[in-house]
């Protein structure tokens, strides 16, 4: 194996981080495996403002459903913005920049009014009860925050839609959750222009389905359809809305929200979080890896649509006491130095993103961040992928000017919060390497043949040995699902343990690197996307016979999307690129820009065995250029597999 530079913390950051040296991340490692409840216990004890004590750390009985601090009651919202008042009223929890550069402020008792107003309206107007779903399709905008505060401040079980995806792809999450609210926005704004929200709502629901009222934030003000009894505008409701609200008494294991995310099979898969959990790692975590003080500003750049959004924007900086940075605009607009000037401008201290966002800033403006004050900033964040060695060096050094840990967290929406990340004040870095199982994770590397750890060098399927408070509790309405998703591949000592779905590989000091998905996820510009959802909407062309979908390393996105498409009639395309036009479109429709392929290759069959099965291991190798290492005899049509090889090469 290649050895790594190791980049060794900042020693003056180091004296004052919460976990300041090796010794001490030991200390808290030892803790939590001799007494792993006294750990959880402790913790929840010391972070969370219980209502009523919890009775019980963990109940593992009914294995691997697992509940956390039974007895204990709480509510999220007050965890994030009641217990603040009294020492923070009046410090700003949300800081948020508008695309076109307009500002606001919100303070600690200015996101409590808003959130109460907001929770008000959907109970008293809407009839939102502790436990409906209501799905949020929102632009990047603080009233998204208000929204998922208020479902939690009255037991609702919110599930956030990415603003990116089709209505197709959004009336799937609002039928498979049964959600009969949905909150929205008229549009925002991107690169100075409008975009609209709100006709994709009116598409997902064309058809009825479970949703009774729509409300509508209006952002942009353009023109949209209003359906009488259905749509309302929050702008004029939120008016008449009383500024407190009593927040619903929450038991620990209520869940919170459902995310939905992609599998290797089928669709998406509704994951659910609960309450006293999740919001407790949110906030460890924020305190721990980002070690964000009191007076530090934090910005995370995601999307409040992805798990980063939920985790990093809103729960954790909340919880915690922080401010947050929210951002509705795109981090080249007007120019690379976007990011950086709001560095300058916020004095951000903690800063977010994701590889592919590093990599497009390099590359359309290496020069920029030297052209503003980042003094500030003491921890850079990456997430979503691995990230390469140039977009490290350029991160390291042009942005954190050589002297900002790069905590680079791995985790998934599963998750909750990371799982495994250098600690920025204690762990000798090295580029591209996740590093050590974070303090109370029982993170592994196994071999999921005998579930023994696997050597040095040696890959093997990240997996998690215990269950963990913010773990995810299910696949919402599919139990089963969610056993064999994560329960299914590896045994250590005779039992399940979760399964990530990734590789990962030991190095001689013990540090641990994501090699990547073992199935058929692919994660494209830090976003994950089954290659099966890819196929089924690509299948809805009534001229494809067969597709096969796989990742390809792509330069900015990491990997990108490459569809292996048999015709029916195999009188061959006319014309390609008109073809892949109208298939694209196809999947703009069914699931969204996100999922729209990057190369299409037309083939006259697939590589099968005889059972029928594809063989994706030789199409990823074709698609990557890479030798083919499998045996090709045994196949149903051997010769296939040059002929593609050849189309591949002649593009
Ligand atoms: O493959 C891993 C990759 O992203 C997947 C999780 O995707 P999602 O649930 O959408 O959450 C993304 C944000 C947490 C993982 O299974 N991944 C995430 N972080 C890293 C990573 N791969 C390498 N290094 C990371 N730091």
């Amino acid at each position: 194996m290649e050895k790594k530079p190791i980049f060794k913390p900042n020693k003056e950051f180091a004296k004052t981080a919460r976990i300041k040296n090796m010794c001490e991340y030991h200390e808290l490692q030892d803790e939590a495996i001799e007494d792993y409840e006294g750990f959880w216990g402790r913790f929840a004890k010391e972070k969370l403002s219980w209502k009523e004590p919890f009775t019980k750390v963990m109940d593992e009985s009914n294995y691997p459903f697992v509940k956390w601090f039974e007895g204990g009651k709480l509510n999220v919202s007050e965890q994030c913005i009641d217990r603040h008042l009294d020492k923070r009223k009046n410090k700003a929890a949300i800081i948020f920049e508008g695309d076109r550069g307009d500002k606001q402020i919100i303070t600690y008792l200015e996101l409590y009014y808003n959130v109460n107003r907001f929770a008000n309206l959907l109970k008293n107007e809407f009839g939102v009860k502790k436990g409906d779903r209501v799905v949020i399709y929102m632009p990047m905008i603080p009233e998204a925050a208000y929204a998922m505060l208020a479902c939690a401040r009255i037991g609702a079980i919110h599930s956030i839609v990415f603003g990116g995806f089709s209505a197709e792809a959004l009336k799937d999450r609002i039928e498979d959750a049964d959600a009969k609210v949905v909150i929205t926005a008229d549009g925002a704004y991107r690169k100075d222009k409008p975009y609209m929200l709100k006709p994709v709502v009116d598409a997902a629901l064309a058809e009825g389905g479970p949703v009774e009222k729509v409300l509508v934030v209006e952002r942009n003000n353009e023109d949209i359809r209003w359906v009488e009894g259905r749509d309302y505008s929050y702008n004029e409701l939120i008016k008449m809305q009383e500024v407190t609200c009593k927040a619903e008494i929450m038991d620990s294991e209520d869940p919170l929200f459902l995310l939905y995310t992609s599998g290797s099979t089928g669709k998406p898969k509704g994951v659910q979080h609960n309450s006293a959990g999740y919001i407790l790692w949110a906030q460890m975590t924020m305190e721990w890896v980002f070690d964000v003080k009191e007076n530090d500003t934090f910005w995370c750049t995601a999307d409040i649509g992805w798990i980063t959004g939920h985790t990093y924007i809103v729960y954790g900086p909340l919880a915690m006491g922080a401010t947050t940075v929210m951002f509705e605009g795109v981090p080249t607009y007007p120019d690379a130095g976007r990011p950086w000037k709001m560095v300058e401008e916020y004095k951000i201290n903690q800063f977010y993103t994701a590889p592919t966002a590093i990599r497009v800033l390099h590359k359309m403006g290496e020069h920029e961040p030297a052209k503003y004050d980042l003094s500030s900033l003491k921890v850079l964040g990456t997430v979503g992928e691995p990230i390469d060695p140039p977009a490290w060096k350029w991160y390291y050094e042009e942005v954190g000017g050589s002297k900002c840990a790069i905590v680079d967290t791995y985790w998934q929406t599963e998750t909750g919060g990371h799982i495994v990340s250098p600690l920025p004040g204690a762990t000798p870095i090295k580029p591209g390497c996740a590093t050590f199982p974070l303090p109370g994770i029982m993170g592994e590397i196994l071999d999921p043949a005998t579930g023994e750890r696997v050597e040095v060098g040696e890959t093997g399927y990240m997996c998690i040995t215990k269950p963990w408070p913010s773990m995810i509790r299910g696949v919402w309405g599919d139990e089963e699902r969610f056993v064999k998703s994560y329960f299914g591949d590896v045994q250590k000592d005779g039992k399940p343990v979760y399964f990530t779905g990734d590789g990962a590989v030991y190095d001689e000091d013990g540090y641990i690197t994501i090699t990547g998905r073992t199935d058929d996820v692919i994660n494209v510009s830090g976003h994950r996307m089954g290659t099966a959802e890819i196929e089924a909407a690509i299948k809805k062309h009534s001229n494809v016979a067969e597709v096969a979908v796989v990742g390809k390393p792509h330069e900015l996105k990491g990997e990108g999307i490459f569809a292996y498409i048999v015709l029916k009639d195999d009188k061959g395309v006319a014309d390609e690129v008109e073809e892949a036009k109208i298939i694209n479109n196809i999947i703009k429709k069914e699931i969204g820009n996100i999922a729209i392929c990057d190369d299409m290759v037309f083939a006259p069959g697939l590589p099968k065995t005889r059972s029928g099965k594809i063989m994706r291991r030789i199409l990823r190798a074709i698609a990557k250029g890479e030798p083919i290492t499998q045996d090709i005899s045994t196949l149903e049509d051997p010769g296939i597999v040059e002929k593609i090889e050849t189309m591949v090469k002649s593009k």
